[in-house]
């Protein structure tokens, strides 16, 4: 029977939250669960306000990430939600490519590291703790731009390459973990254009009333975890919770 409404969490794990939609996250969700225990990881000591003692500090691209998050979650409560912030635009050297030309294998490869492996090896991490009976949400952000159906504009290639990648993963795992759990919902969400390092250089041709504060953007991305049901697993989803073709 399908299940709609996903239940309030008692454990959250928040990955990515030195980023402008981590520390927002860390906000919002203390707000809504004031009960529930965060758990947090970020490159750096947070800037967000965590829990010294459930933040670890690791880059979640590292490989050597998989078996310390493992062992680092194994001394904890098992998360009921998980949400993966991490992802990268530009950087030092490297803007989004106009054409075919511009791509170089590392900017594709740093690329790859960011937006797909960090979820790679937080996901591998979890995998062997998940329990059947234990009802379990993972929400990666992800972004509409890595859309193949819905890409009528072409550009930005190692991001919306990569963001594919990204969207894939997520629908394998809500295949994987849909098996072996009774309540599983596993989604990637478009976070919508919000006003955070990622975007600064884009924002120029952003209408006001579409660029977003990250406090909103975090609003509304709790929200669509909040409102989950078993058939929105598997999906890419906007921030208002509508679908967006893969
Ligand atoms: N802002 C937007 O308009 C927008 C639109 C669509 C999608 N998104 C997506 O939303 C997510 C959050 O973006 P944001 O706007 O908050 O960007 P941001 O402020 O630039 O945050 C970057 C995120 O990526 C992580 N990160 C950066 N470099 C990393 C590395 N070398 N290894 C591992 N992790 C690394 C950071 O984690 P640490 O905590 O370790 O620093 C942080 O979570 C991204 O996946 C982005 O693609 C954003």
């Amino acid at each position: 029977m399908q299940q709609a409404g996903n239940p309030a969490p008692e454990c959250i794990l928040l990955a990515g939250v030195g980023g402008g939609l981590g520390r927002a996250l860390v906000g919002e969700v203390a707000r809504r669960y004031p009960r529930a225990q965060l758990l947090t990881i970020s490159r750096a000591n947070s800037a967000a306000p965590v829990d010294a003692q459930n933040h670890l500090t690791l880059s979640l691209s590292d490989p050597a990430a998989t078996p310390a998050v493992k062992d680092w979650l194994g001394a904890r409560t098992l998360p009921h939600w998980v949400i993966v912030c991490n992802g990268v635009l530009h950087w030092q050297n490297h803007r989004p490519e106009k054409n075919v030309q511009q791509c170089t294998d590392e900017a594709l490869l740093q690329s790859l590291s960011i937006n797909v492996l960090s979820h790679v090896h937080l996901a591998q991490a979890v995998a062997p703790l998940l329990q059947r009976r234990s009802p379990f949400t993972w929400a990666s952000l992800s972004a509409k731009v890595g859309s193949i159906e819905d890409n009528q504009l072409g550009g930005w290639y190692s991001y919306r390459m990569s963001k594919a990648a990204l969207n894939m993963l997520v629908r394998n795992l809500s295949i994987e973990w849909g098996r072996k759990l009774d309540c599983c919902r596993v989604v990637a969400v478009h976070p919508g254009t919000t006003d955070t390092a990622l975007s600064k250089p884009f924002q120029q041709n952003i209408p006001a009333s579409k660029l977003y504060t990250p406090a909103q953007s975090a609003d509304r991305i709790v929200s669509v975890l909040e409102q989950l049901s078993d058939a929105d697993s598997g999906k890419l989803l906007f921030w208002d919770g509508t679908q967006i073709p893969w």
